[in-house]
């Protein structure tokens, strides 16, 4: 057995740089002076043969080109078996329709979820004949790929963006926007690219496991108003921040974890930049920043 995650992209929604941005990070990603980094998704699998994605960018093309452990092994074989999202916003799910050459795997997400995806008739390119969708309930442990255990649990979220209504409530506990718990091996991770605040239970929760992969979208709740780009806090978007008393380094500060991992990062976010002195604090507190193509051994 082999537990091994590969982060496919570190970035969240829209990447590094992003399309029509011009922030600080996002020109230095264009001249190559930092990383680029592609929008979020990470790989795991307990075999090294068998592997489970965990949410399907719009990046998920050139991802999956760039990873040999996920390359086709024989005409139509493919080390890919399935794909679970936790949640139904654009990052994470618009990669679906790249997956659409009549190929065998299962989709996994909660019925809120599947929902999203029912509602909108382009997903319909997921040939049911190949496709097969399943639903998992929450808090009830399911095998996603050989060896590899997957078990949904409620974290604070809010719809996807584009089913935003008039008013938004932005730590609804549902199925919308889930965490998982992955196991195999004998050994637990978590992953919760999205999350917008950490109660004790949540965090009590992940106390113990080898890994956690978290929201890492901003270091600070103000950032795109301060940078000029948006009017919208982190706390609206339904993303804690990295930093302060509220963030999830305080957060997770106590917790025995074997690694603990930001992924899911916004392109504004300092900590993308080699010498920034958030990303040094972050490093200090014991958190990687993940990067494209980051491989853990679990
Ligand atoms: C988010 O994580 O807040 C969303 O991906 C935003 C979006 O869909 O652009
Ligand atoms: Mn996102
Ligand atoms: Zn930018």
């Amino acid at each position: 057995m082999t537990f091994r995650a590969h982060i496919l992209g570190a970035a969240a929604g829209g990447g590094l740089p992003q399309w029509n941005c011009g922030c600080e990070n996002c020109n230095l990603a264009r001249r190559g002076d930092i990383p680029a980094q592609t929008q979020s998704s990470v790989a795991f699998t307990a075999t090294g043969h068998d592997w489970a994605i965990l949410n399907a960018s719009p990046d998920i093309r050139d991802q999956l080109a760039r990873t040999p452990a996920l390359h086709p092994t024989g005409l139509r074989d493919l080390p890919l078996k399935s794909v679970l999202l936790t949640n139904g916003d654009i990052d994470h799910v618009a990669g679906l329709l790249t997956l659409r050459e009549q190929q065998p795997f299962k989709l996994f997400a909660t019925a809120e979820i599947h929902h999203v995806l029912a509602d909108n008739p382009i997903f319909a390119a997921l040939n049911p004949a190949f496709v097969a969708r399943k639903t998992i309930a929450l808090d009830t442990p399911v095998e996603i790929a050989v060896g590899l255990t997957a078990t949904l649990f409620a974290v604070p979220g809010k719809v996807p963006l584009f089913l935003e209504g008039a008013t938004v409530q932005t730590d609804l506990m549902g199925e919308q926007t889930v965490g998982v718990h992955l196991r195999a091996a004998g050994k637990d991770a978590y992953y919760i690219p999205g999350c917008a605040t950490c109660p004790a239970d949540l965090a009590a929760r992940l106390d113990g496991a080898a890994a956690v992969f978290f929201d890492g979208t901003l270091w600070q709740d103000d950032e795109m108003v301060a940078a000029g780009l948006s009017q919208k806090t982190g706390k609206r978007m339904g993303h804690m921040s990295m930093s302060g008393p509220d963030g999830s380094m305080a957060a997770l500060a106590g917790l025995d974890l074997g690694r603990r991992i930001y992924v899911h990062i916004n392109n504004t976010n300092p900590v993308l930049r080699p010498n920034s002195d958030q990303r040094r604090t972050a490093q200090d507190a014991g958190w990687t920043i993940g990067h494209d193509g980051m491989e853990i051994e679990l």
